[in-house]
């Protein structure tokens, strides 16, 4: 092989083009390509410009290149990006803290736990899976999650995943998991005592579904049967937490303190990080050997976290989510062939009436702005949380517009 040549060819690969070419076809048609990021904004190759107003997945909630955490990834890169977990660093054992704190604050009982890393939200799921079956035994090895949810794509975390679309074609996926309706709180006593339930697994908001709070009852009901059958709660807050939903924790609207709390995407801002946090009582279950990954919080990543949580602290992220996500909503609710807004902060279910969600994407796309269309019906907006009023004016108006053309 002429290496040269090879390296050479590289060059005149279209990120378009080649995705199709070279790429698995998982995730469909790519919708457009950005070469560049600037706080609320995505830049494209020709140097035009959209508003970000789904931050890669409720990623990117600092927005894009926040100065702080490029510092921090770029000196700790120079620094030392990864040892392996045969050794401790210096930035883990902070961001562990830290995940504790702004955790057990967000709960009535203000109980302490910690921290196992991974690279992913199906990775901390895939950990909050095997931890609870470690600390229930074997024979208490079912859990129950809520139909509509989406826990991850690996294989603990579909089985978890309520949504049978995304399984059909991997059947059978791991034994165990039983889905009820959400608000059957009864369906899940009803499992509970038939035996051999040893936790609960939710989202206290829907993400993937559509934006969907579960009703606040119905999560305090679970908290009560669960506690009183030692069966553990699990709070995937892979989508809502960090601020997102104007808390630190989505949970914490509803006064619970949950077992193990599942997180991931804005934790590192963009640069893959999972997490997975239990209680005192609950995180012993893992000793050594149990469990474990190579790159799970490695120097690098933590260095990522750190920032990104240090920044959220600074700039209160939740208070901001709260208040932006108040005013946004009164807005969304106000235009033309709009339903109703779900959501908290500025984690937001759109449902339109009489237009075509995908279409209304798409205009607005075209248009200078970025949402996310879910199902039909629904676009899900997860602007960053630093987010201006000036660029939610702007968003607004876009998304009137491109309402408007879809009709
Ligand atoms: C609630 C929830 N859990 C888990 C996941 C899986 O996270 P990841 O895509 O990082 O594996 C997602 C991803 O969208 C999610 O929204």
């Amino acid at each position: 092989m002429d290496y040269k040549k090879l390296l050479e060819s590289i060059d005149s690969i279209d990120p378009m083009a080649g995705t199709i070419e070279y790429l698995m076809a998982n995730y469909g048609q790519p919708r457009d390509a950005f070469v560049r990021g600037d706080g609320s904004y995505l830049f494209r190759g020709d140097g035009s410009r959209v508003l970000d107003f789904l931050s890669g997945i409720a990623v990117t909630s600092l927005g894009h290149g926040y100065p702080d955490v490029v510092e921090a990834i770029t000196n700790q890169a120079k620094k030392l990006m990864h040892t392996s977990n045969f050794f401790a660093n210096e930035n883990g054992p902070k961001v562990a803290y830290l995940l504790n704190q702004l955790i057990s604050s967000s709960t009535p009982t203000q109980e302490s736990g910690k921290v196992f890393f991974s690279n992913s939200g199906a990775e901390a799921m895939e950990a909050a899976i095997k931890l609870a079956r470690k600390r229930q035994g074997g024979d208490r090895y079912k859990f129950i999650t809520i139909n509509g949810a989406f826990h991850g794509r690996t294989f603990g975390a579909l089985s978890a995943t309520a949504q049978p679309g995304k399984k059909e074609a991997f059947e059978p996926v791991v034994p165990g998991f039983n889905h009820v309706t959400s608000g059957d709180i009864e369906g899940v006593e009803k499992l509970i005592g038939a035996g051999g339930v040893g936790a609960v697994i939710i989202e206290s908001i829907q993400g993937e579904s559509g934006v969907r709070p579960l009703d606040g009852e119905f999560v305090r009901a679970l908290r009560r049967v669960t506690s009183e059958t030692d069966t553990l709660l699990i709070l995937d807050e892979v989508q809502t937490g960090l601020g997102r939903c104007g808390r630190w924790f989505d949970f914490s609207h509803h006064e619970i303190a949950p077992d193990i709390v599942v997180m991931a995407k804005a934790l590192g801002s963009g640069f893959p990080i999972g997490a997975t946090w239990a209680r005192v009582g609950v995180a012993e279950a893992f000793v050594a050997g149990d469990h474990g990954t190579t790159y799970g919080g490695n120097p690098l990543a933590t260095a990522s976290a750190l920032a990104t949580l240090t920044a959220m602290i600074k700039i209160d992220a939740p208070k901001r989510a709260y208040d932006l996500g108040i005013d946004l909503v009164k807005r969304l609710a106000s235009l033309d062939n709009v339903g109703e807004v779900r959501g908290r902060g500025l984690l937001l279910g759109v449902e339109l009436e009489g237009v075509e969600a995908p279409a209304v994407a798409k205009y607005a796309l075209d248009g200078g702005l970025i949402v996310n269309p879910i199902g039909s019906s629904t676009v899900r907006l997860a602007p960053p949380l630093t987010v201006s009023i000036d660029e939610i004016d702007e968003a607004v108006r876009i998304l009137t517009d491109a309402i408007k053309m879809a009709s």
